[in-house]
């Protein structure tokens, strides 16, 4: 083969729906901005501003939207949206996963370029580790205890003997600085009533109280005190003396949040746009250019009340079809039938029509792509297209 076959640049910005190459994701902006604006209020409600949590979106354009009128800062899933996000220009940001040492040539390169990027940990031996490399390399780290608030993930339980060790070693180093707590309630994600979400946001809100108390009563000061998960924020308790709210789902939601309650289909904002490539009429079945890839393999809904198999079915335009499911991935193809067994209507979804697919999981779905496709006010033409970065490591 000769010269390489170039792509052509941003081929799908000011198409039509109907031109655009499936699958893609695309994003309703005017969803986007009433959840944005739910959460906003939300939080000013429980009286903590946002650092919201960029691994959904990674996207610069979102995350310019979810820190209007907030701190600026922001939570970050990787070091690769760490230096995306730093490059962009923001400067104040939480690697809210437990630090890796062999990750920490990278935090102090990223710190030395100005960006203040704040790490977590849950143990004291991390923190000697840390402080150890730290000293060696004579950089400045800064470093936060996660708090287990409910056995779902990692953490300090908040009365653990080893998180007043953690914090001092921290501390007693030269070239480490202990900046507080911070916990993230998962286990919010299994609740099944507002009850229970609202005991989850309180006990997820005591869990860093607690273990800020502890450590304030022992002369370490706690400048941070973070929570957050976007069940926990929209049911938040009065939050003070909590410095900030993590949120992150929150611009997209997806069919887990509206199993939890927490909206309806109709809110949620990201979507997978295919095209119908066959209809099996004996299977009762439609096929469809996206599978397990475009939509990815997350069943969380088949644990709640309405299973929506891989994904909920909506119209060309986004009008819900409220039985129709993708009840089969392969890589490539999903297979989509009703829900309750009645017979599809393959008039009205011809071959080589377009559908949307809602996602079970939104940081999941929006994984696959490169960028959204942006759909604003008039919903069947796309206005923008936002990238968004991927990986774990910088090319
Ligand atoms: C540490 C941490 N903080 C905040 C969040 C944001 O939570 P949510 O996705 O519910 O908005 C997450 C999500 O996994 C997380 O891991």
């Amino acid at each position: 083969m000769g010269d390489a076959l170039i792509a052509p640049a941003a081929i799908d910005q000011y198409r039509q729906l109907s031109e655009l190459v499936t699958p893609c994701a695309l994003i309703d902006l005017s969803l986007v901005e009433k959840n944005i604006a739910r959460m906003n209020a939300s939080a000013a409600r429980a009286g903590a501003p946002l650092r919201p949590h960029v691994k959904t979106v990674k996207s610069v354009e979102l995350a310019n939207m979810m820190t209007a009128g907030h701190s600026g800062g922001i939570t970050v899933s990787t070091l690769a949206e760490a230096r995306y996000f730093g490059a962009a220009g923001f400067t104040d940001i939480l690697y809210a996963v437990g630090i890796a040492s062999a990750k920490l040539p990278e935090v102090a390169d990223l710190r030395g370029q100005g960006v203040d990027l704040k790490i977590i940990l849950d143990s004291a031996e991390a923190a000697r580790d840390v402080c150890d490399w730290a000293t060696s390399q004579q950089v400045s780290l800064s470093v936060l205890a996660e708090i287990n608030a409910d056995d779902h993930r990692g953490g300090f339980d908040p009365d653990d003997a080893a998180l007043l060790e953690a914090a001092r070693i921290l501390n007693r180093c030269d070239f480490t600085h202990f900046a507080g707590v911070m916990t993230h309630a998962g286990g919010s994600y299994d609740c099944r009533s507002d009850t229970e979400l609202e005991a989850m946001a309180l006990q997820e809100r005591d869990a860093v109280l607690v273990s800020a108390e502890r450590l304030t009563q022992a002369g370490v000061a706690c400048e941070m005190i973070s929570v957050g998960s976007t069940p926990t924020a929209l049911h938040a308790p009065s939050l003070p003396p909590v410095t900030e709210i993590r949120a992150g789902v929150y611009p997209f939601m997806d069919l887990y949040q509206a199993g939890l309650g927490l909206c309806e289909p109709e809110d949620i904002a990201l979507c997978v746009l295919a095209t119908v490539i066959g209809h099996k009429p004996r299977l009762n079945r439609l096929l469809v250019d996206a599978g397990a890839l475009a939509l990815s393999k997350d069943r969380g809904t088949g644990a709640q009340e309405i299973d929506r198999g891989y994904g909920l079915v909506c119209g060309l335009t986004g009008n819900v079809q409220h039985r129709l499911i993708v009840e089969t991935v392969n890589q490539e193809h999903g297979l989509i039938t009703s829900s309750d067994q009645s017979p599809l209507d393959f008039a009205a979804w011809p071959i080589g029509s377009q559908l949307r697919i809602l996602p079970n999981h939104a940081c999941m779905t929006a994984a696959a792509y490169d960028a959204y496709l942006v759909l604003g006010g008039q919903g069947d033409a796309v206005e923008a297209r936002w990238p968004r970065c991927g990986g774990w490591t910088v090319a």
